[in-house]
């Protein structure tokens, strides 16, 4: 897709200083200039991209062990959207509208475990299928309320991973995710257990932590004495781009840790890998993926407003880990270090916010090494001009 006519979006998102900032974006790679602010400033857009992306594509919303047993439930907002995930009293897991079919008061609040959900307000009761059971004083009612449920929302579960679509004419999950599982499925995550999930606010567009987990360019300035990994290879050559905005990179690195081993030890079924293997990926729209030979991690980028974002970092390890000496500890090293290495860039990322709303920035040429960044902003286009 070029930039030329665009006849979807309307007239005010994709006005001619548009068409035309996007056709830059648009160019091959060392053509190619960054998105124009507003893209990452503008509450229209942000609008537009819940519609265009975030109602229609299949999104990562967690792990099968955050519910592991009947009646376990968790509750999450995308993008205003109150959504509700329960575990029912056969093991199946599935996902609805967290809105009372009465007035709309959320049913469930958090996270836990429960027989059935009773609203808050007046005290209409649904099952763990979202099947309405009771509602109190409304005999007298004409309402027909006997095929009464909560809405029923799309949820696929992915090698231990859930998803969820709000689109029921989303294309099914194994077809979405064919490129993805070819890249990374041989890390065997159905075999590992999630070990820690860190939550982290950012003061920036959810766009800008979605590019700066993919940015290779900034780790030498601006990691200098901190992240840099010594690259054994030229992760350049070596990036994969994939179709819908996805990409690849098999790389080595040192060990993350400072003595140069895992704490934790390959993954059992990685055991005739190099040790330090890494992997990194995307899958749009909001997925960054990461592993090392004794680790896999999600991260998974959230808007809460244009120019407020929150990162889920998801860590999974092989189940043999749990049971190591000192486990707790070691987990809380590794898990601080992820911590750090977010905090190391929260100042750039706000600021990366601050200066895209200047009336003086005007977006720069990419690096060689912005390539997935290009790859995926370009998607990102394919999607909110579709
Ligand atoms: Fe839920 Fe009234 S809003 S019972």
């Amino acid at each position: 897709m070029s930039g030329e006519a665009i006849t979807g979006p309307p007239r005010s998102l994709f006005s001619l200083s548009g068409v035309k900032a996007f056709r830059a974006t648009r160019e091959e790679l060392r053509r190619a200039r960054h998105l124009p602010g507003y893209v990452y400033t503008s509450r229209e857009f942000e609008e537009y991209e819940k519609d265009r992306i975030f109602m229609r594509d299949w999104l990562c919303i967690g792990r099968v062990e955050e519910l592991p047993n009947h009646g376990d439930y968790m509750t999450l907002r995308i993008m205003g959207e109150p959504i509700l995930v329960a575990r029912d009293g056969k093991g199946r897991l599935a996902a609805f509208s967290n809105v009372c079919r009465h007035r709309g008061v959320e049913v469930a609040q958090g996270a836990g475990n429960a027989r059935e959900f009773r609203c808050p307000y007046h005290g209409w009761t649904y099952d763990l299928r979202g099947v309405l059971k009771a509602a109190p004083e409304m005999s007298d009612s004409a309402a027909e309320l006997g095929n009464c449920r909560l809405p029923m929302l799309r949820a696929e579960v992915y090698r231990g991973w859930l998803f969820l679509s709000f689109d029921p004419d989303a294309p099914p999950l194994a077809a979405t995710l064919a490129d993805f599982d070819r890249e990374f499925g041989w890390l065997r995550p159905e075999d590992c257990v999630l070990a820690d999930k860190t939550v982290i606010d950012l003061d920036c567009n959810w766009k800008f932590a979605v590019e700066h987990l993919m940015d290779l360019y900034h780790l030498r300035a601006a990691h200098a004495e901190g992240l840099a990994p010594p690259c054994r290879g030229n992760q350049d050559r070596a990036v994969k781009l994939l179709p819908r905005g996805g990409y690849s990179l098999h790389f080595e690195v040192a060990p993350s840790a400072k003595n140069g081993l895992s704490p934790f030890g390959k993954m059992p079924w990685l055991m005739d890998r190099p040790d330090g293997l890494a992997c990194l990926g995307f899958l749009a729209p909001n997925l960054n993926f990461a592993a090392r030979v004794d680790a896999i991690r999600h991260l998974v980028s959230w808007p809460l407003a244009p120019d407020r974002s929150r990162l889920i970092c998801y860590t999974l390890l092989p189940a043999e880990a749990f049971g190591k000496p000192g486990f707790a500890a070691m987990l809380g090293a590794y898990a601080n270090c992820l911590r750090r290495a977010v905090e190391e860039d929260r100042a750039v990322m706000q600021s990366l916010q601050n200066g895209v709303g200047s009336r003086h920035f005007e977006p720069g040429p990419l690096s060689s090494l912005e390539g997935p960044a290009h790859h995926v902003i370009n998607n990102y286009l394919n999607a909110m001009t579709a």
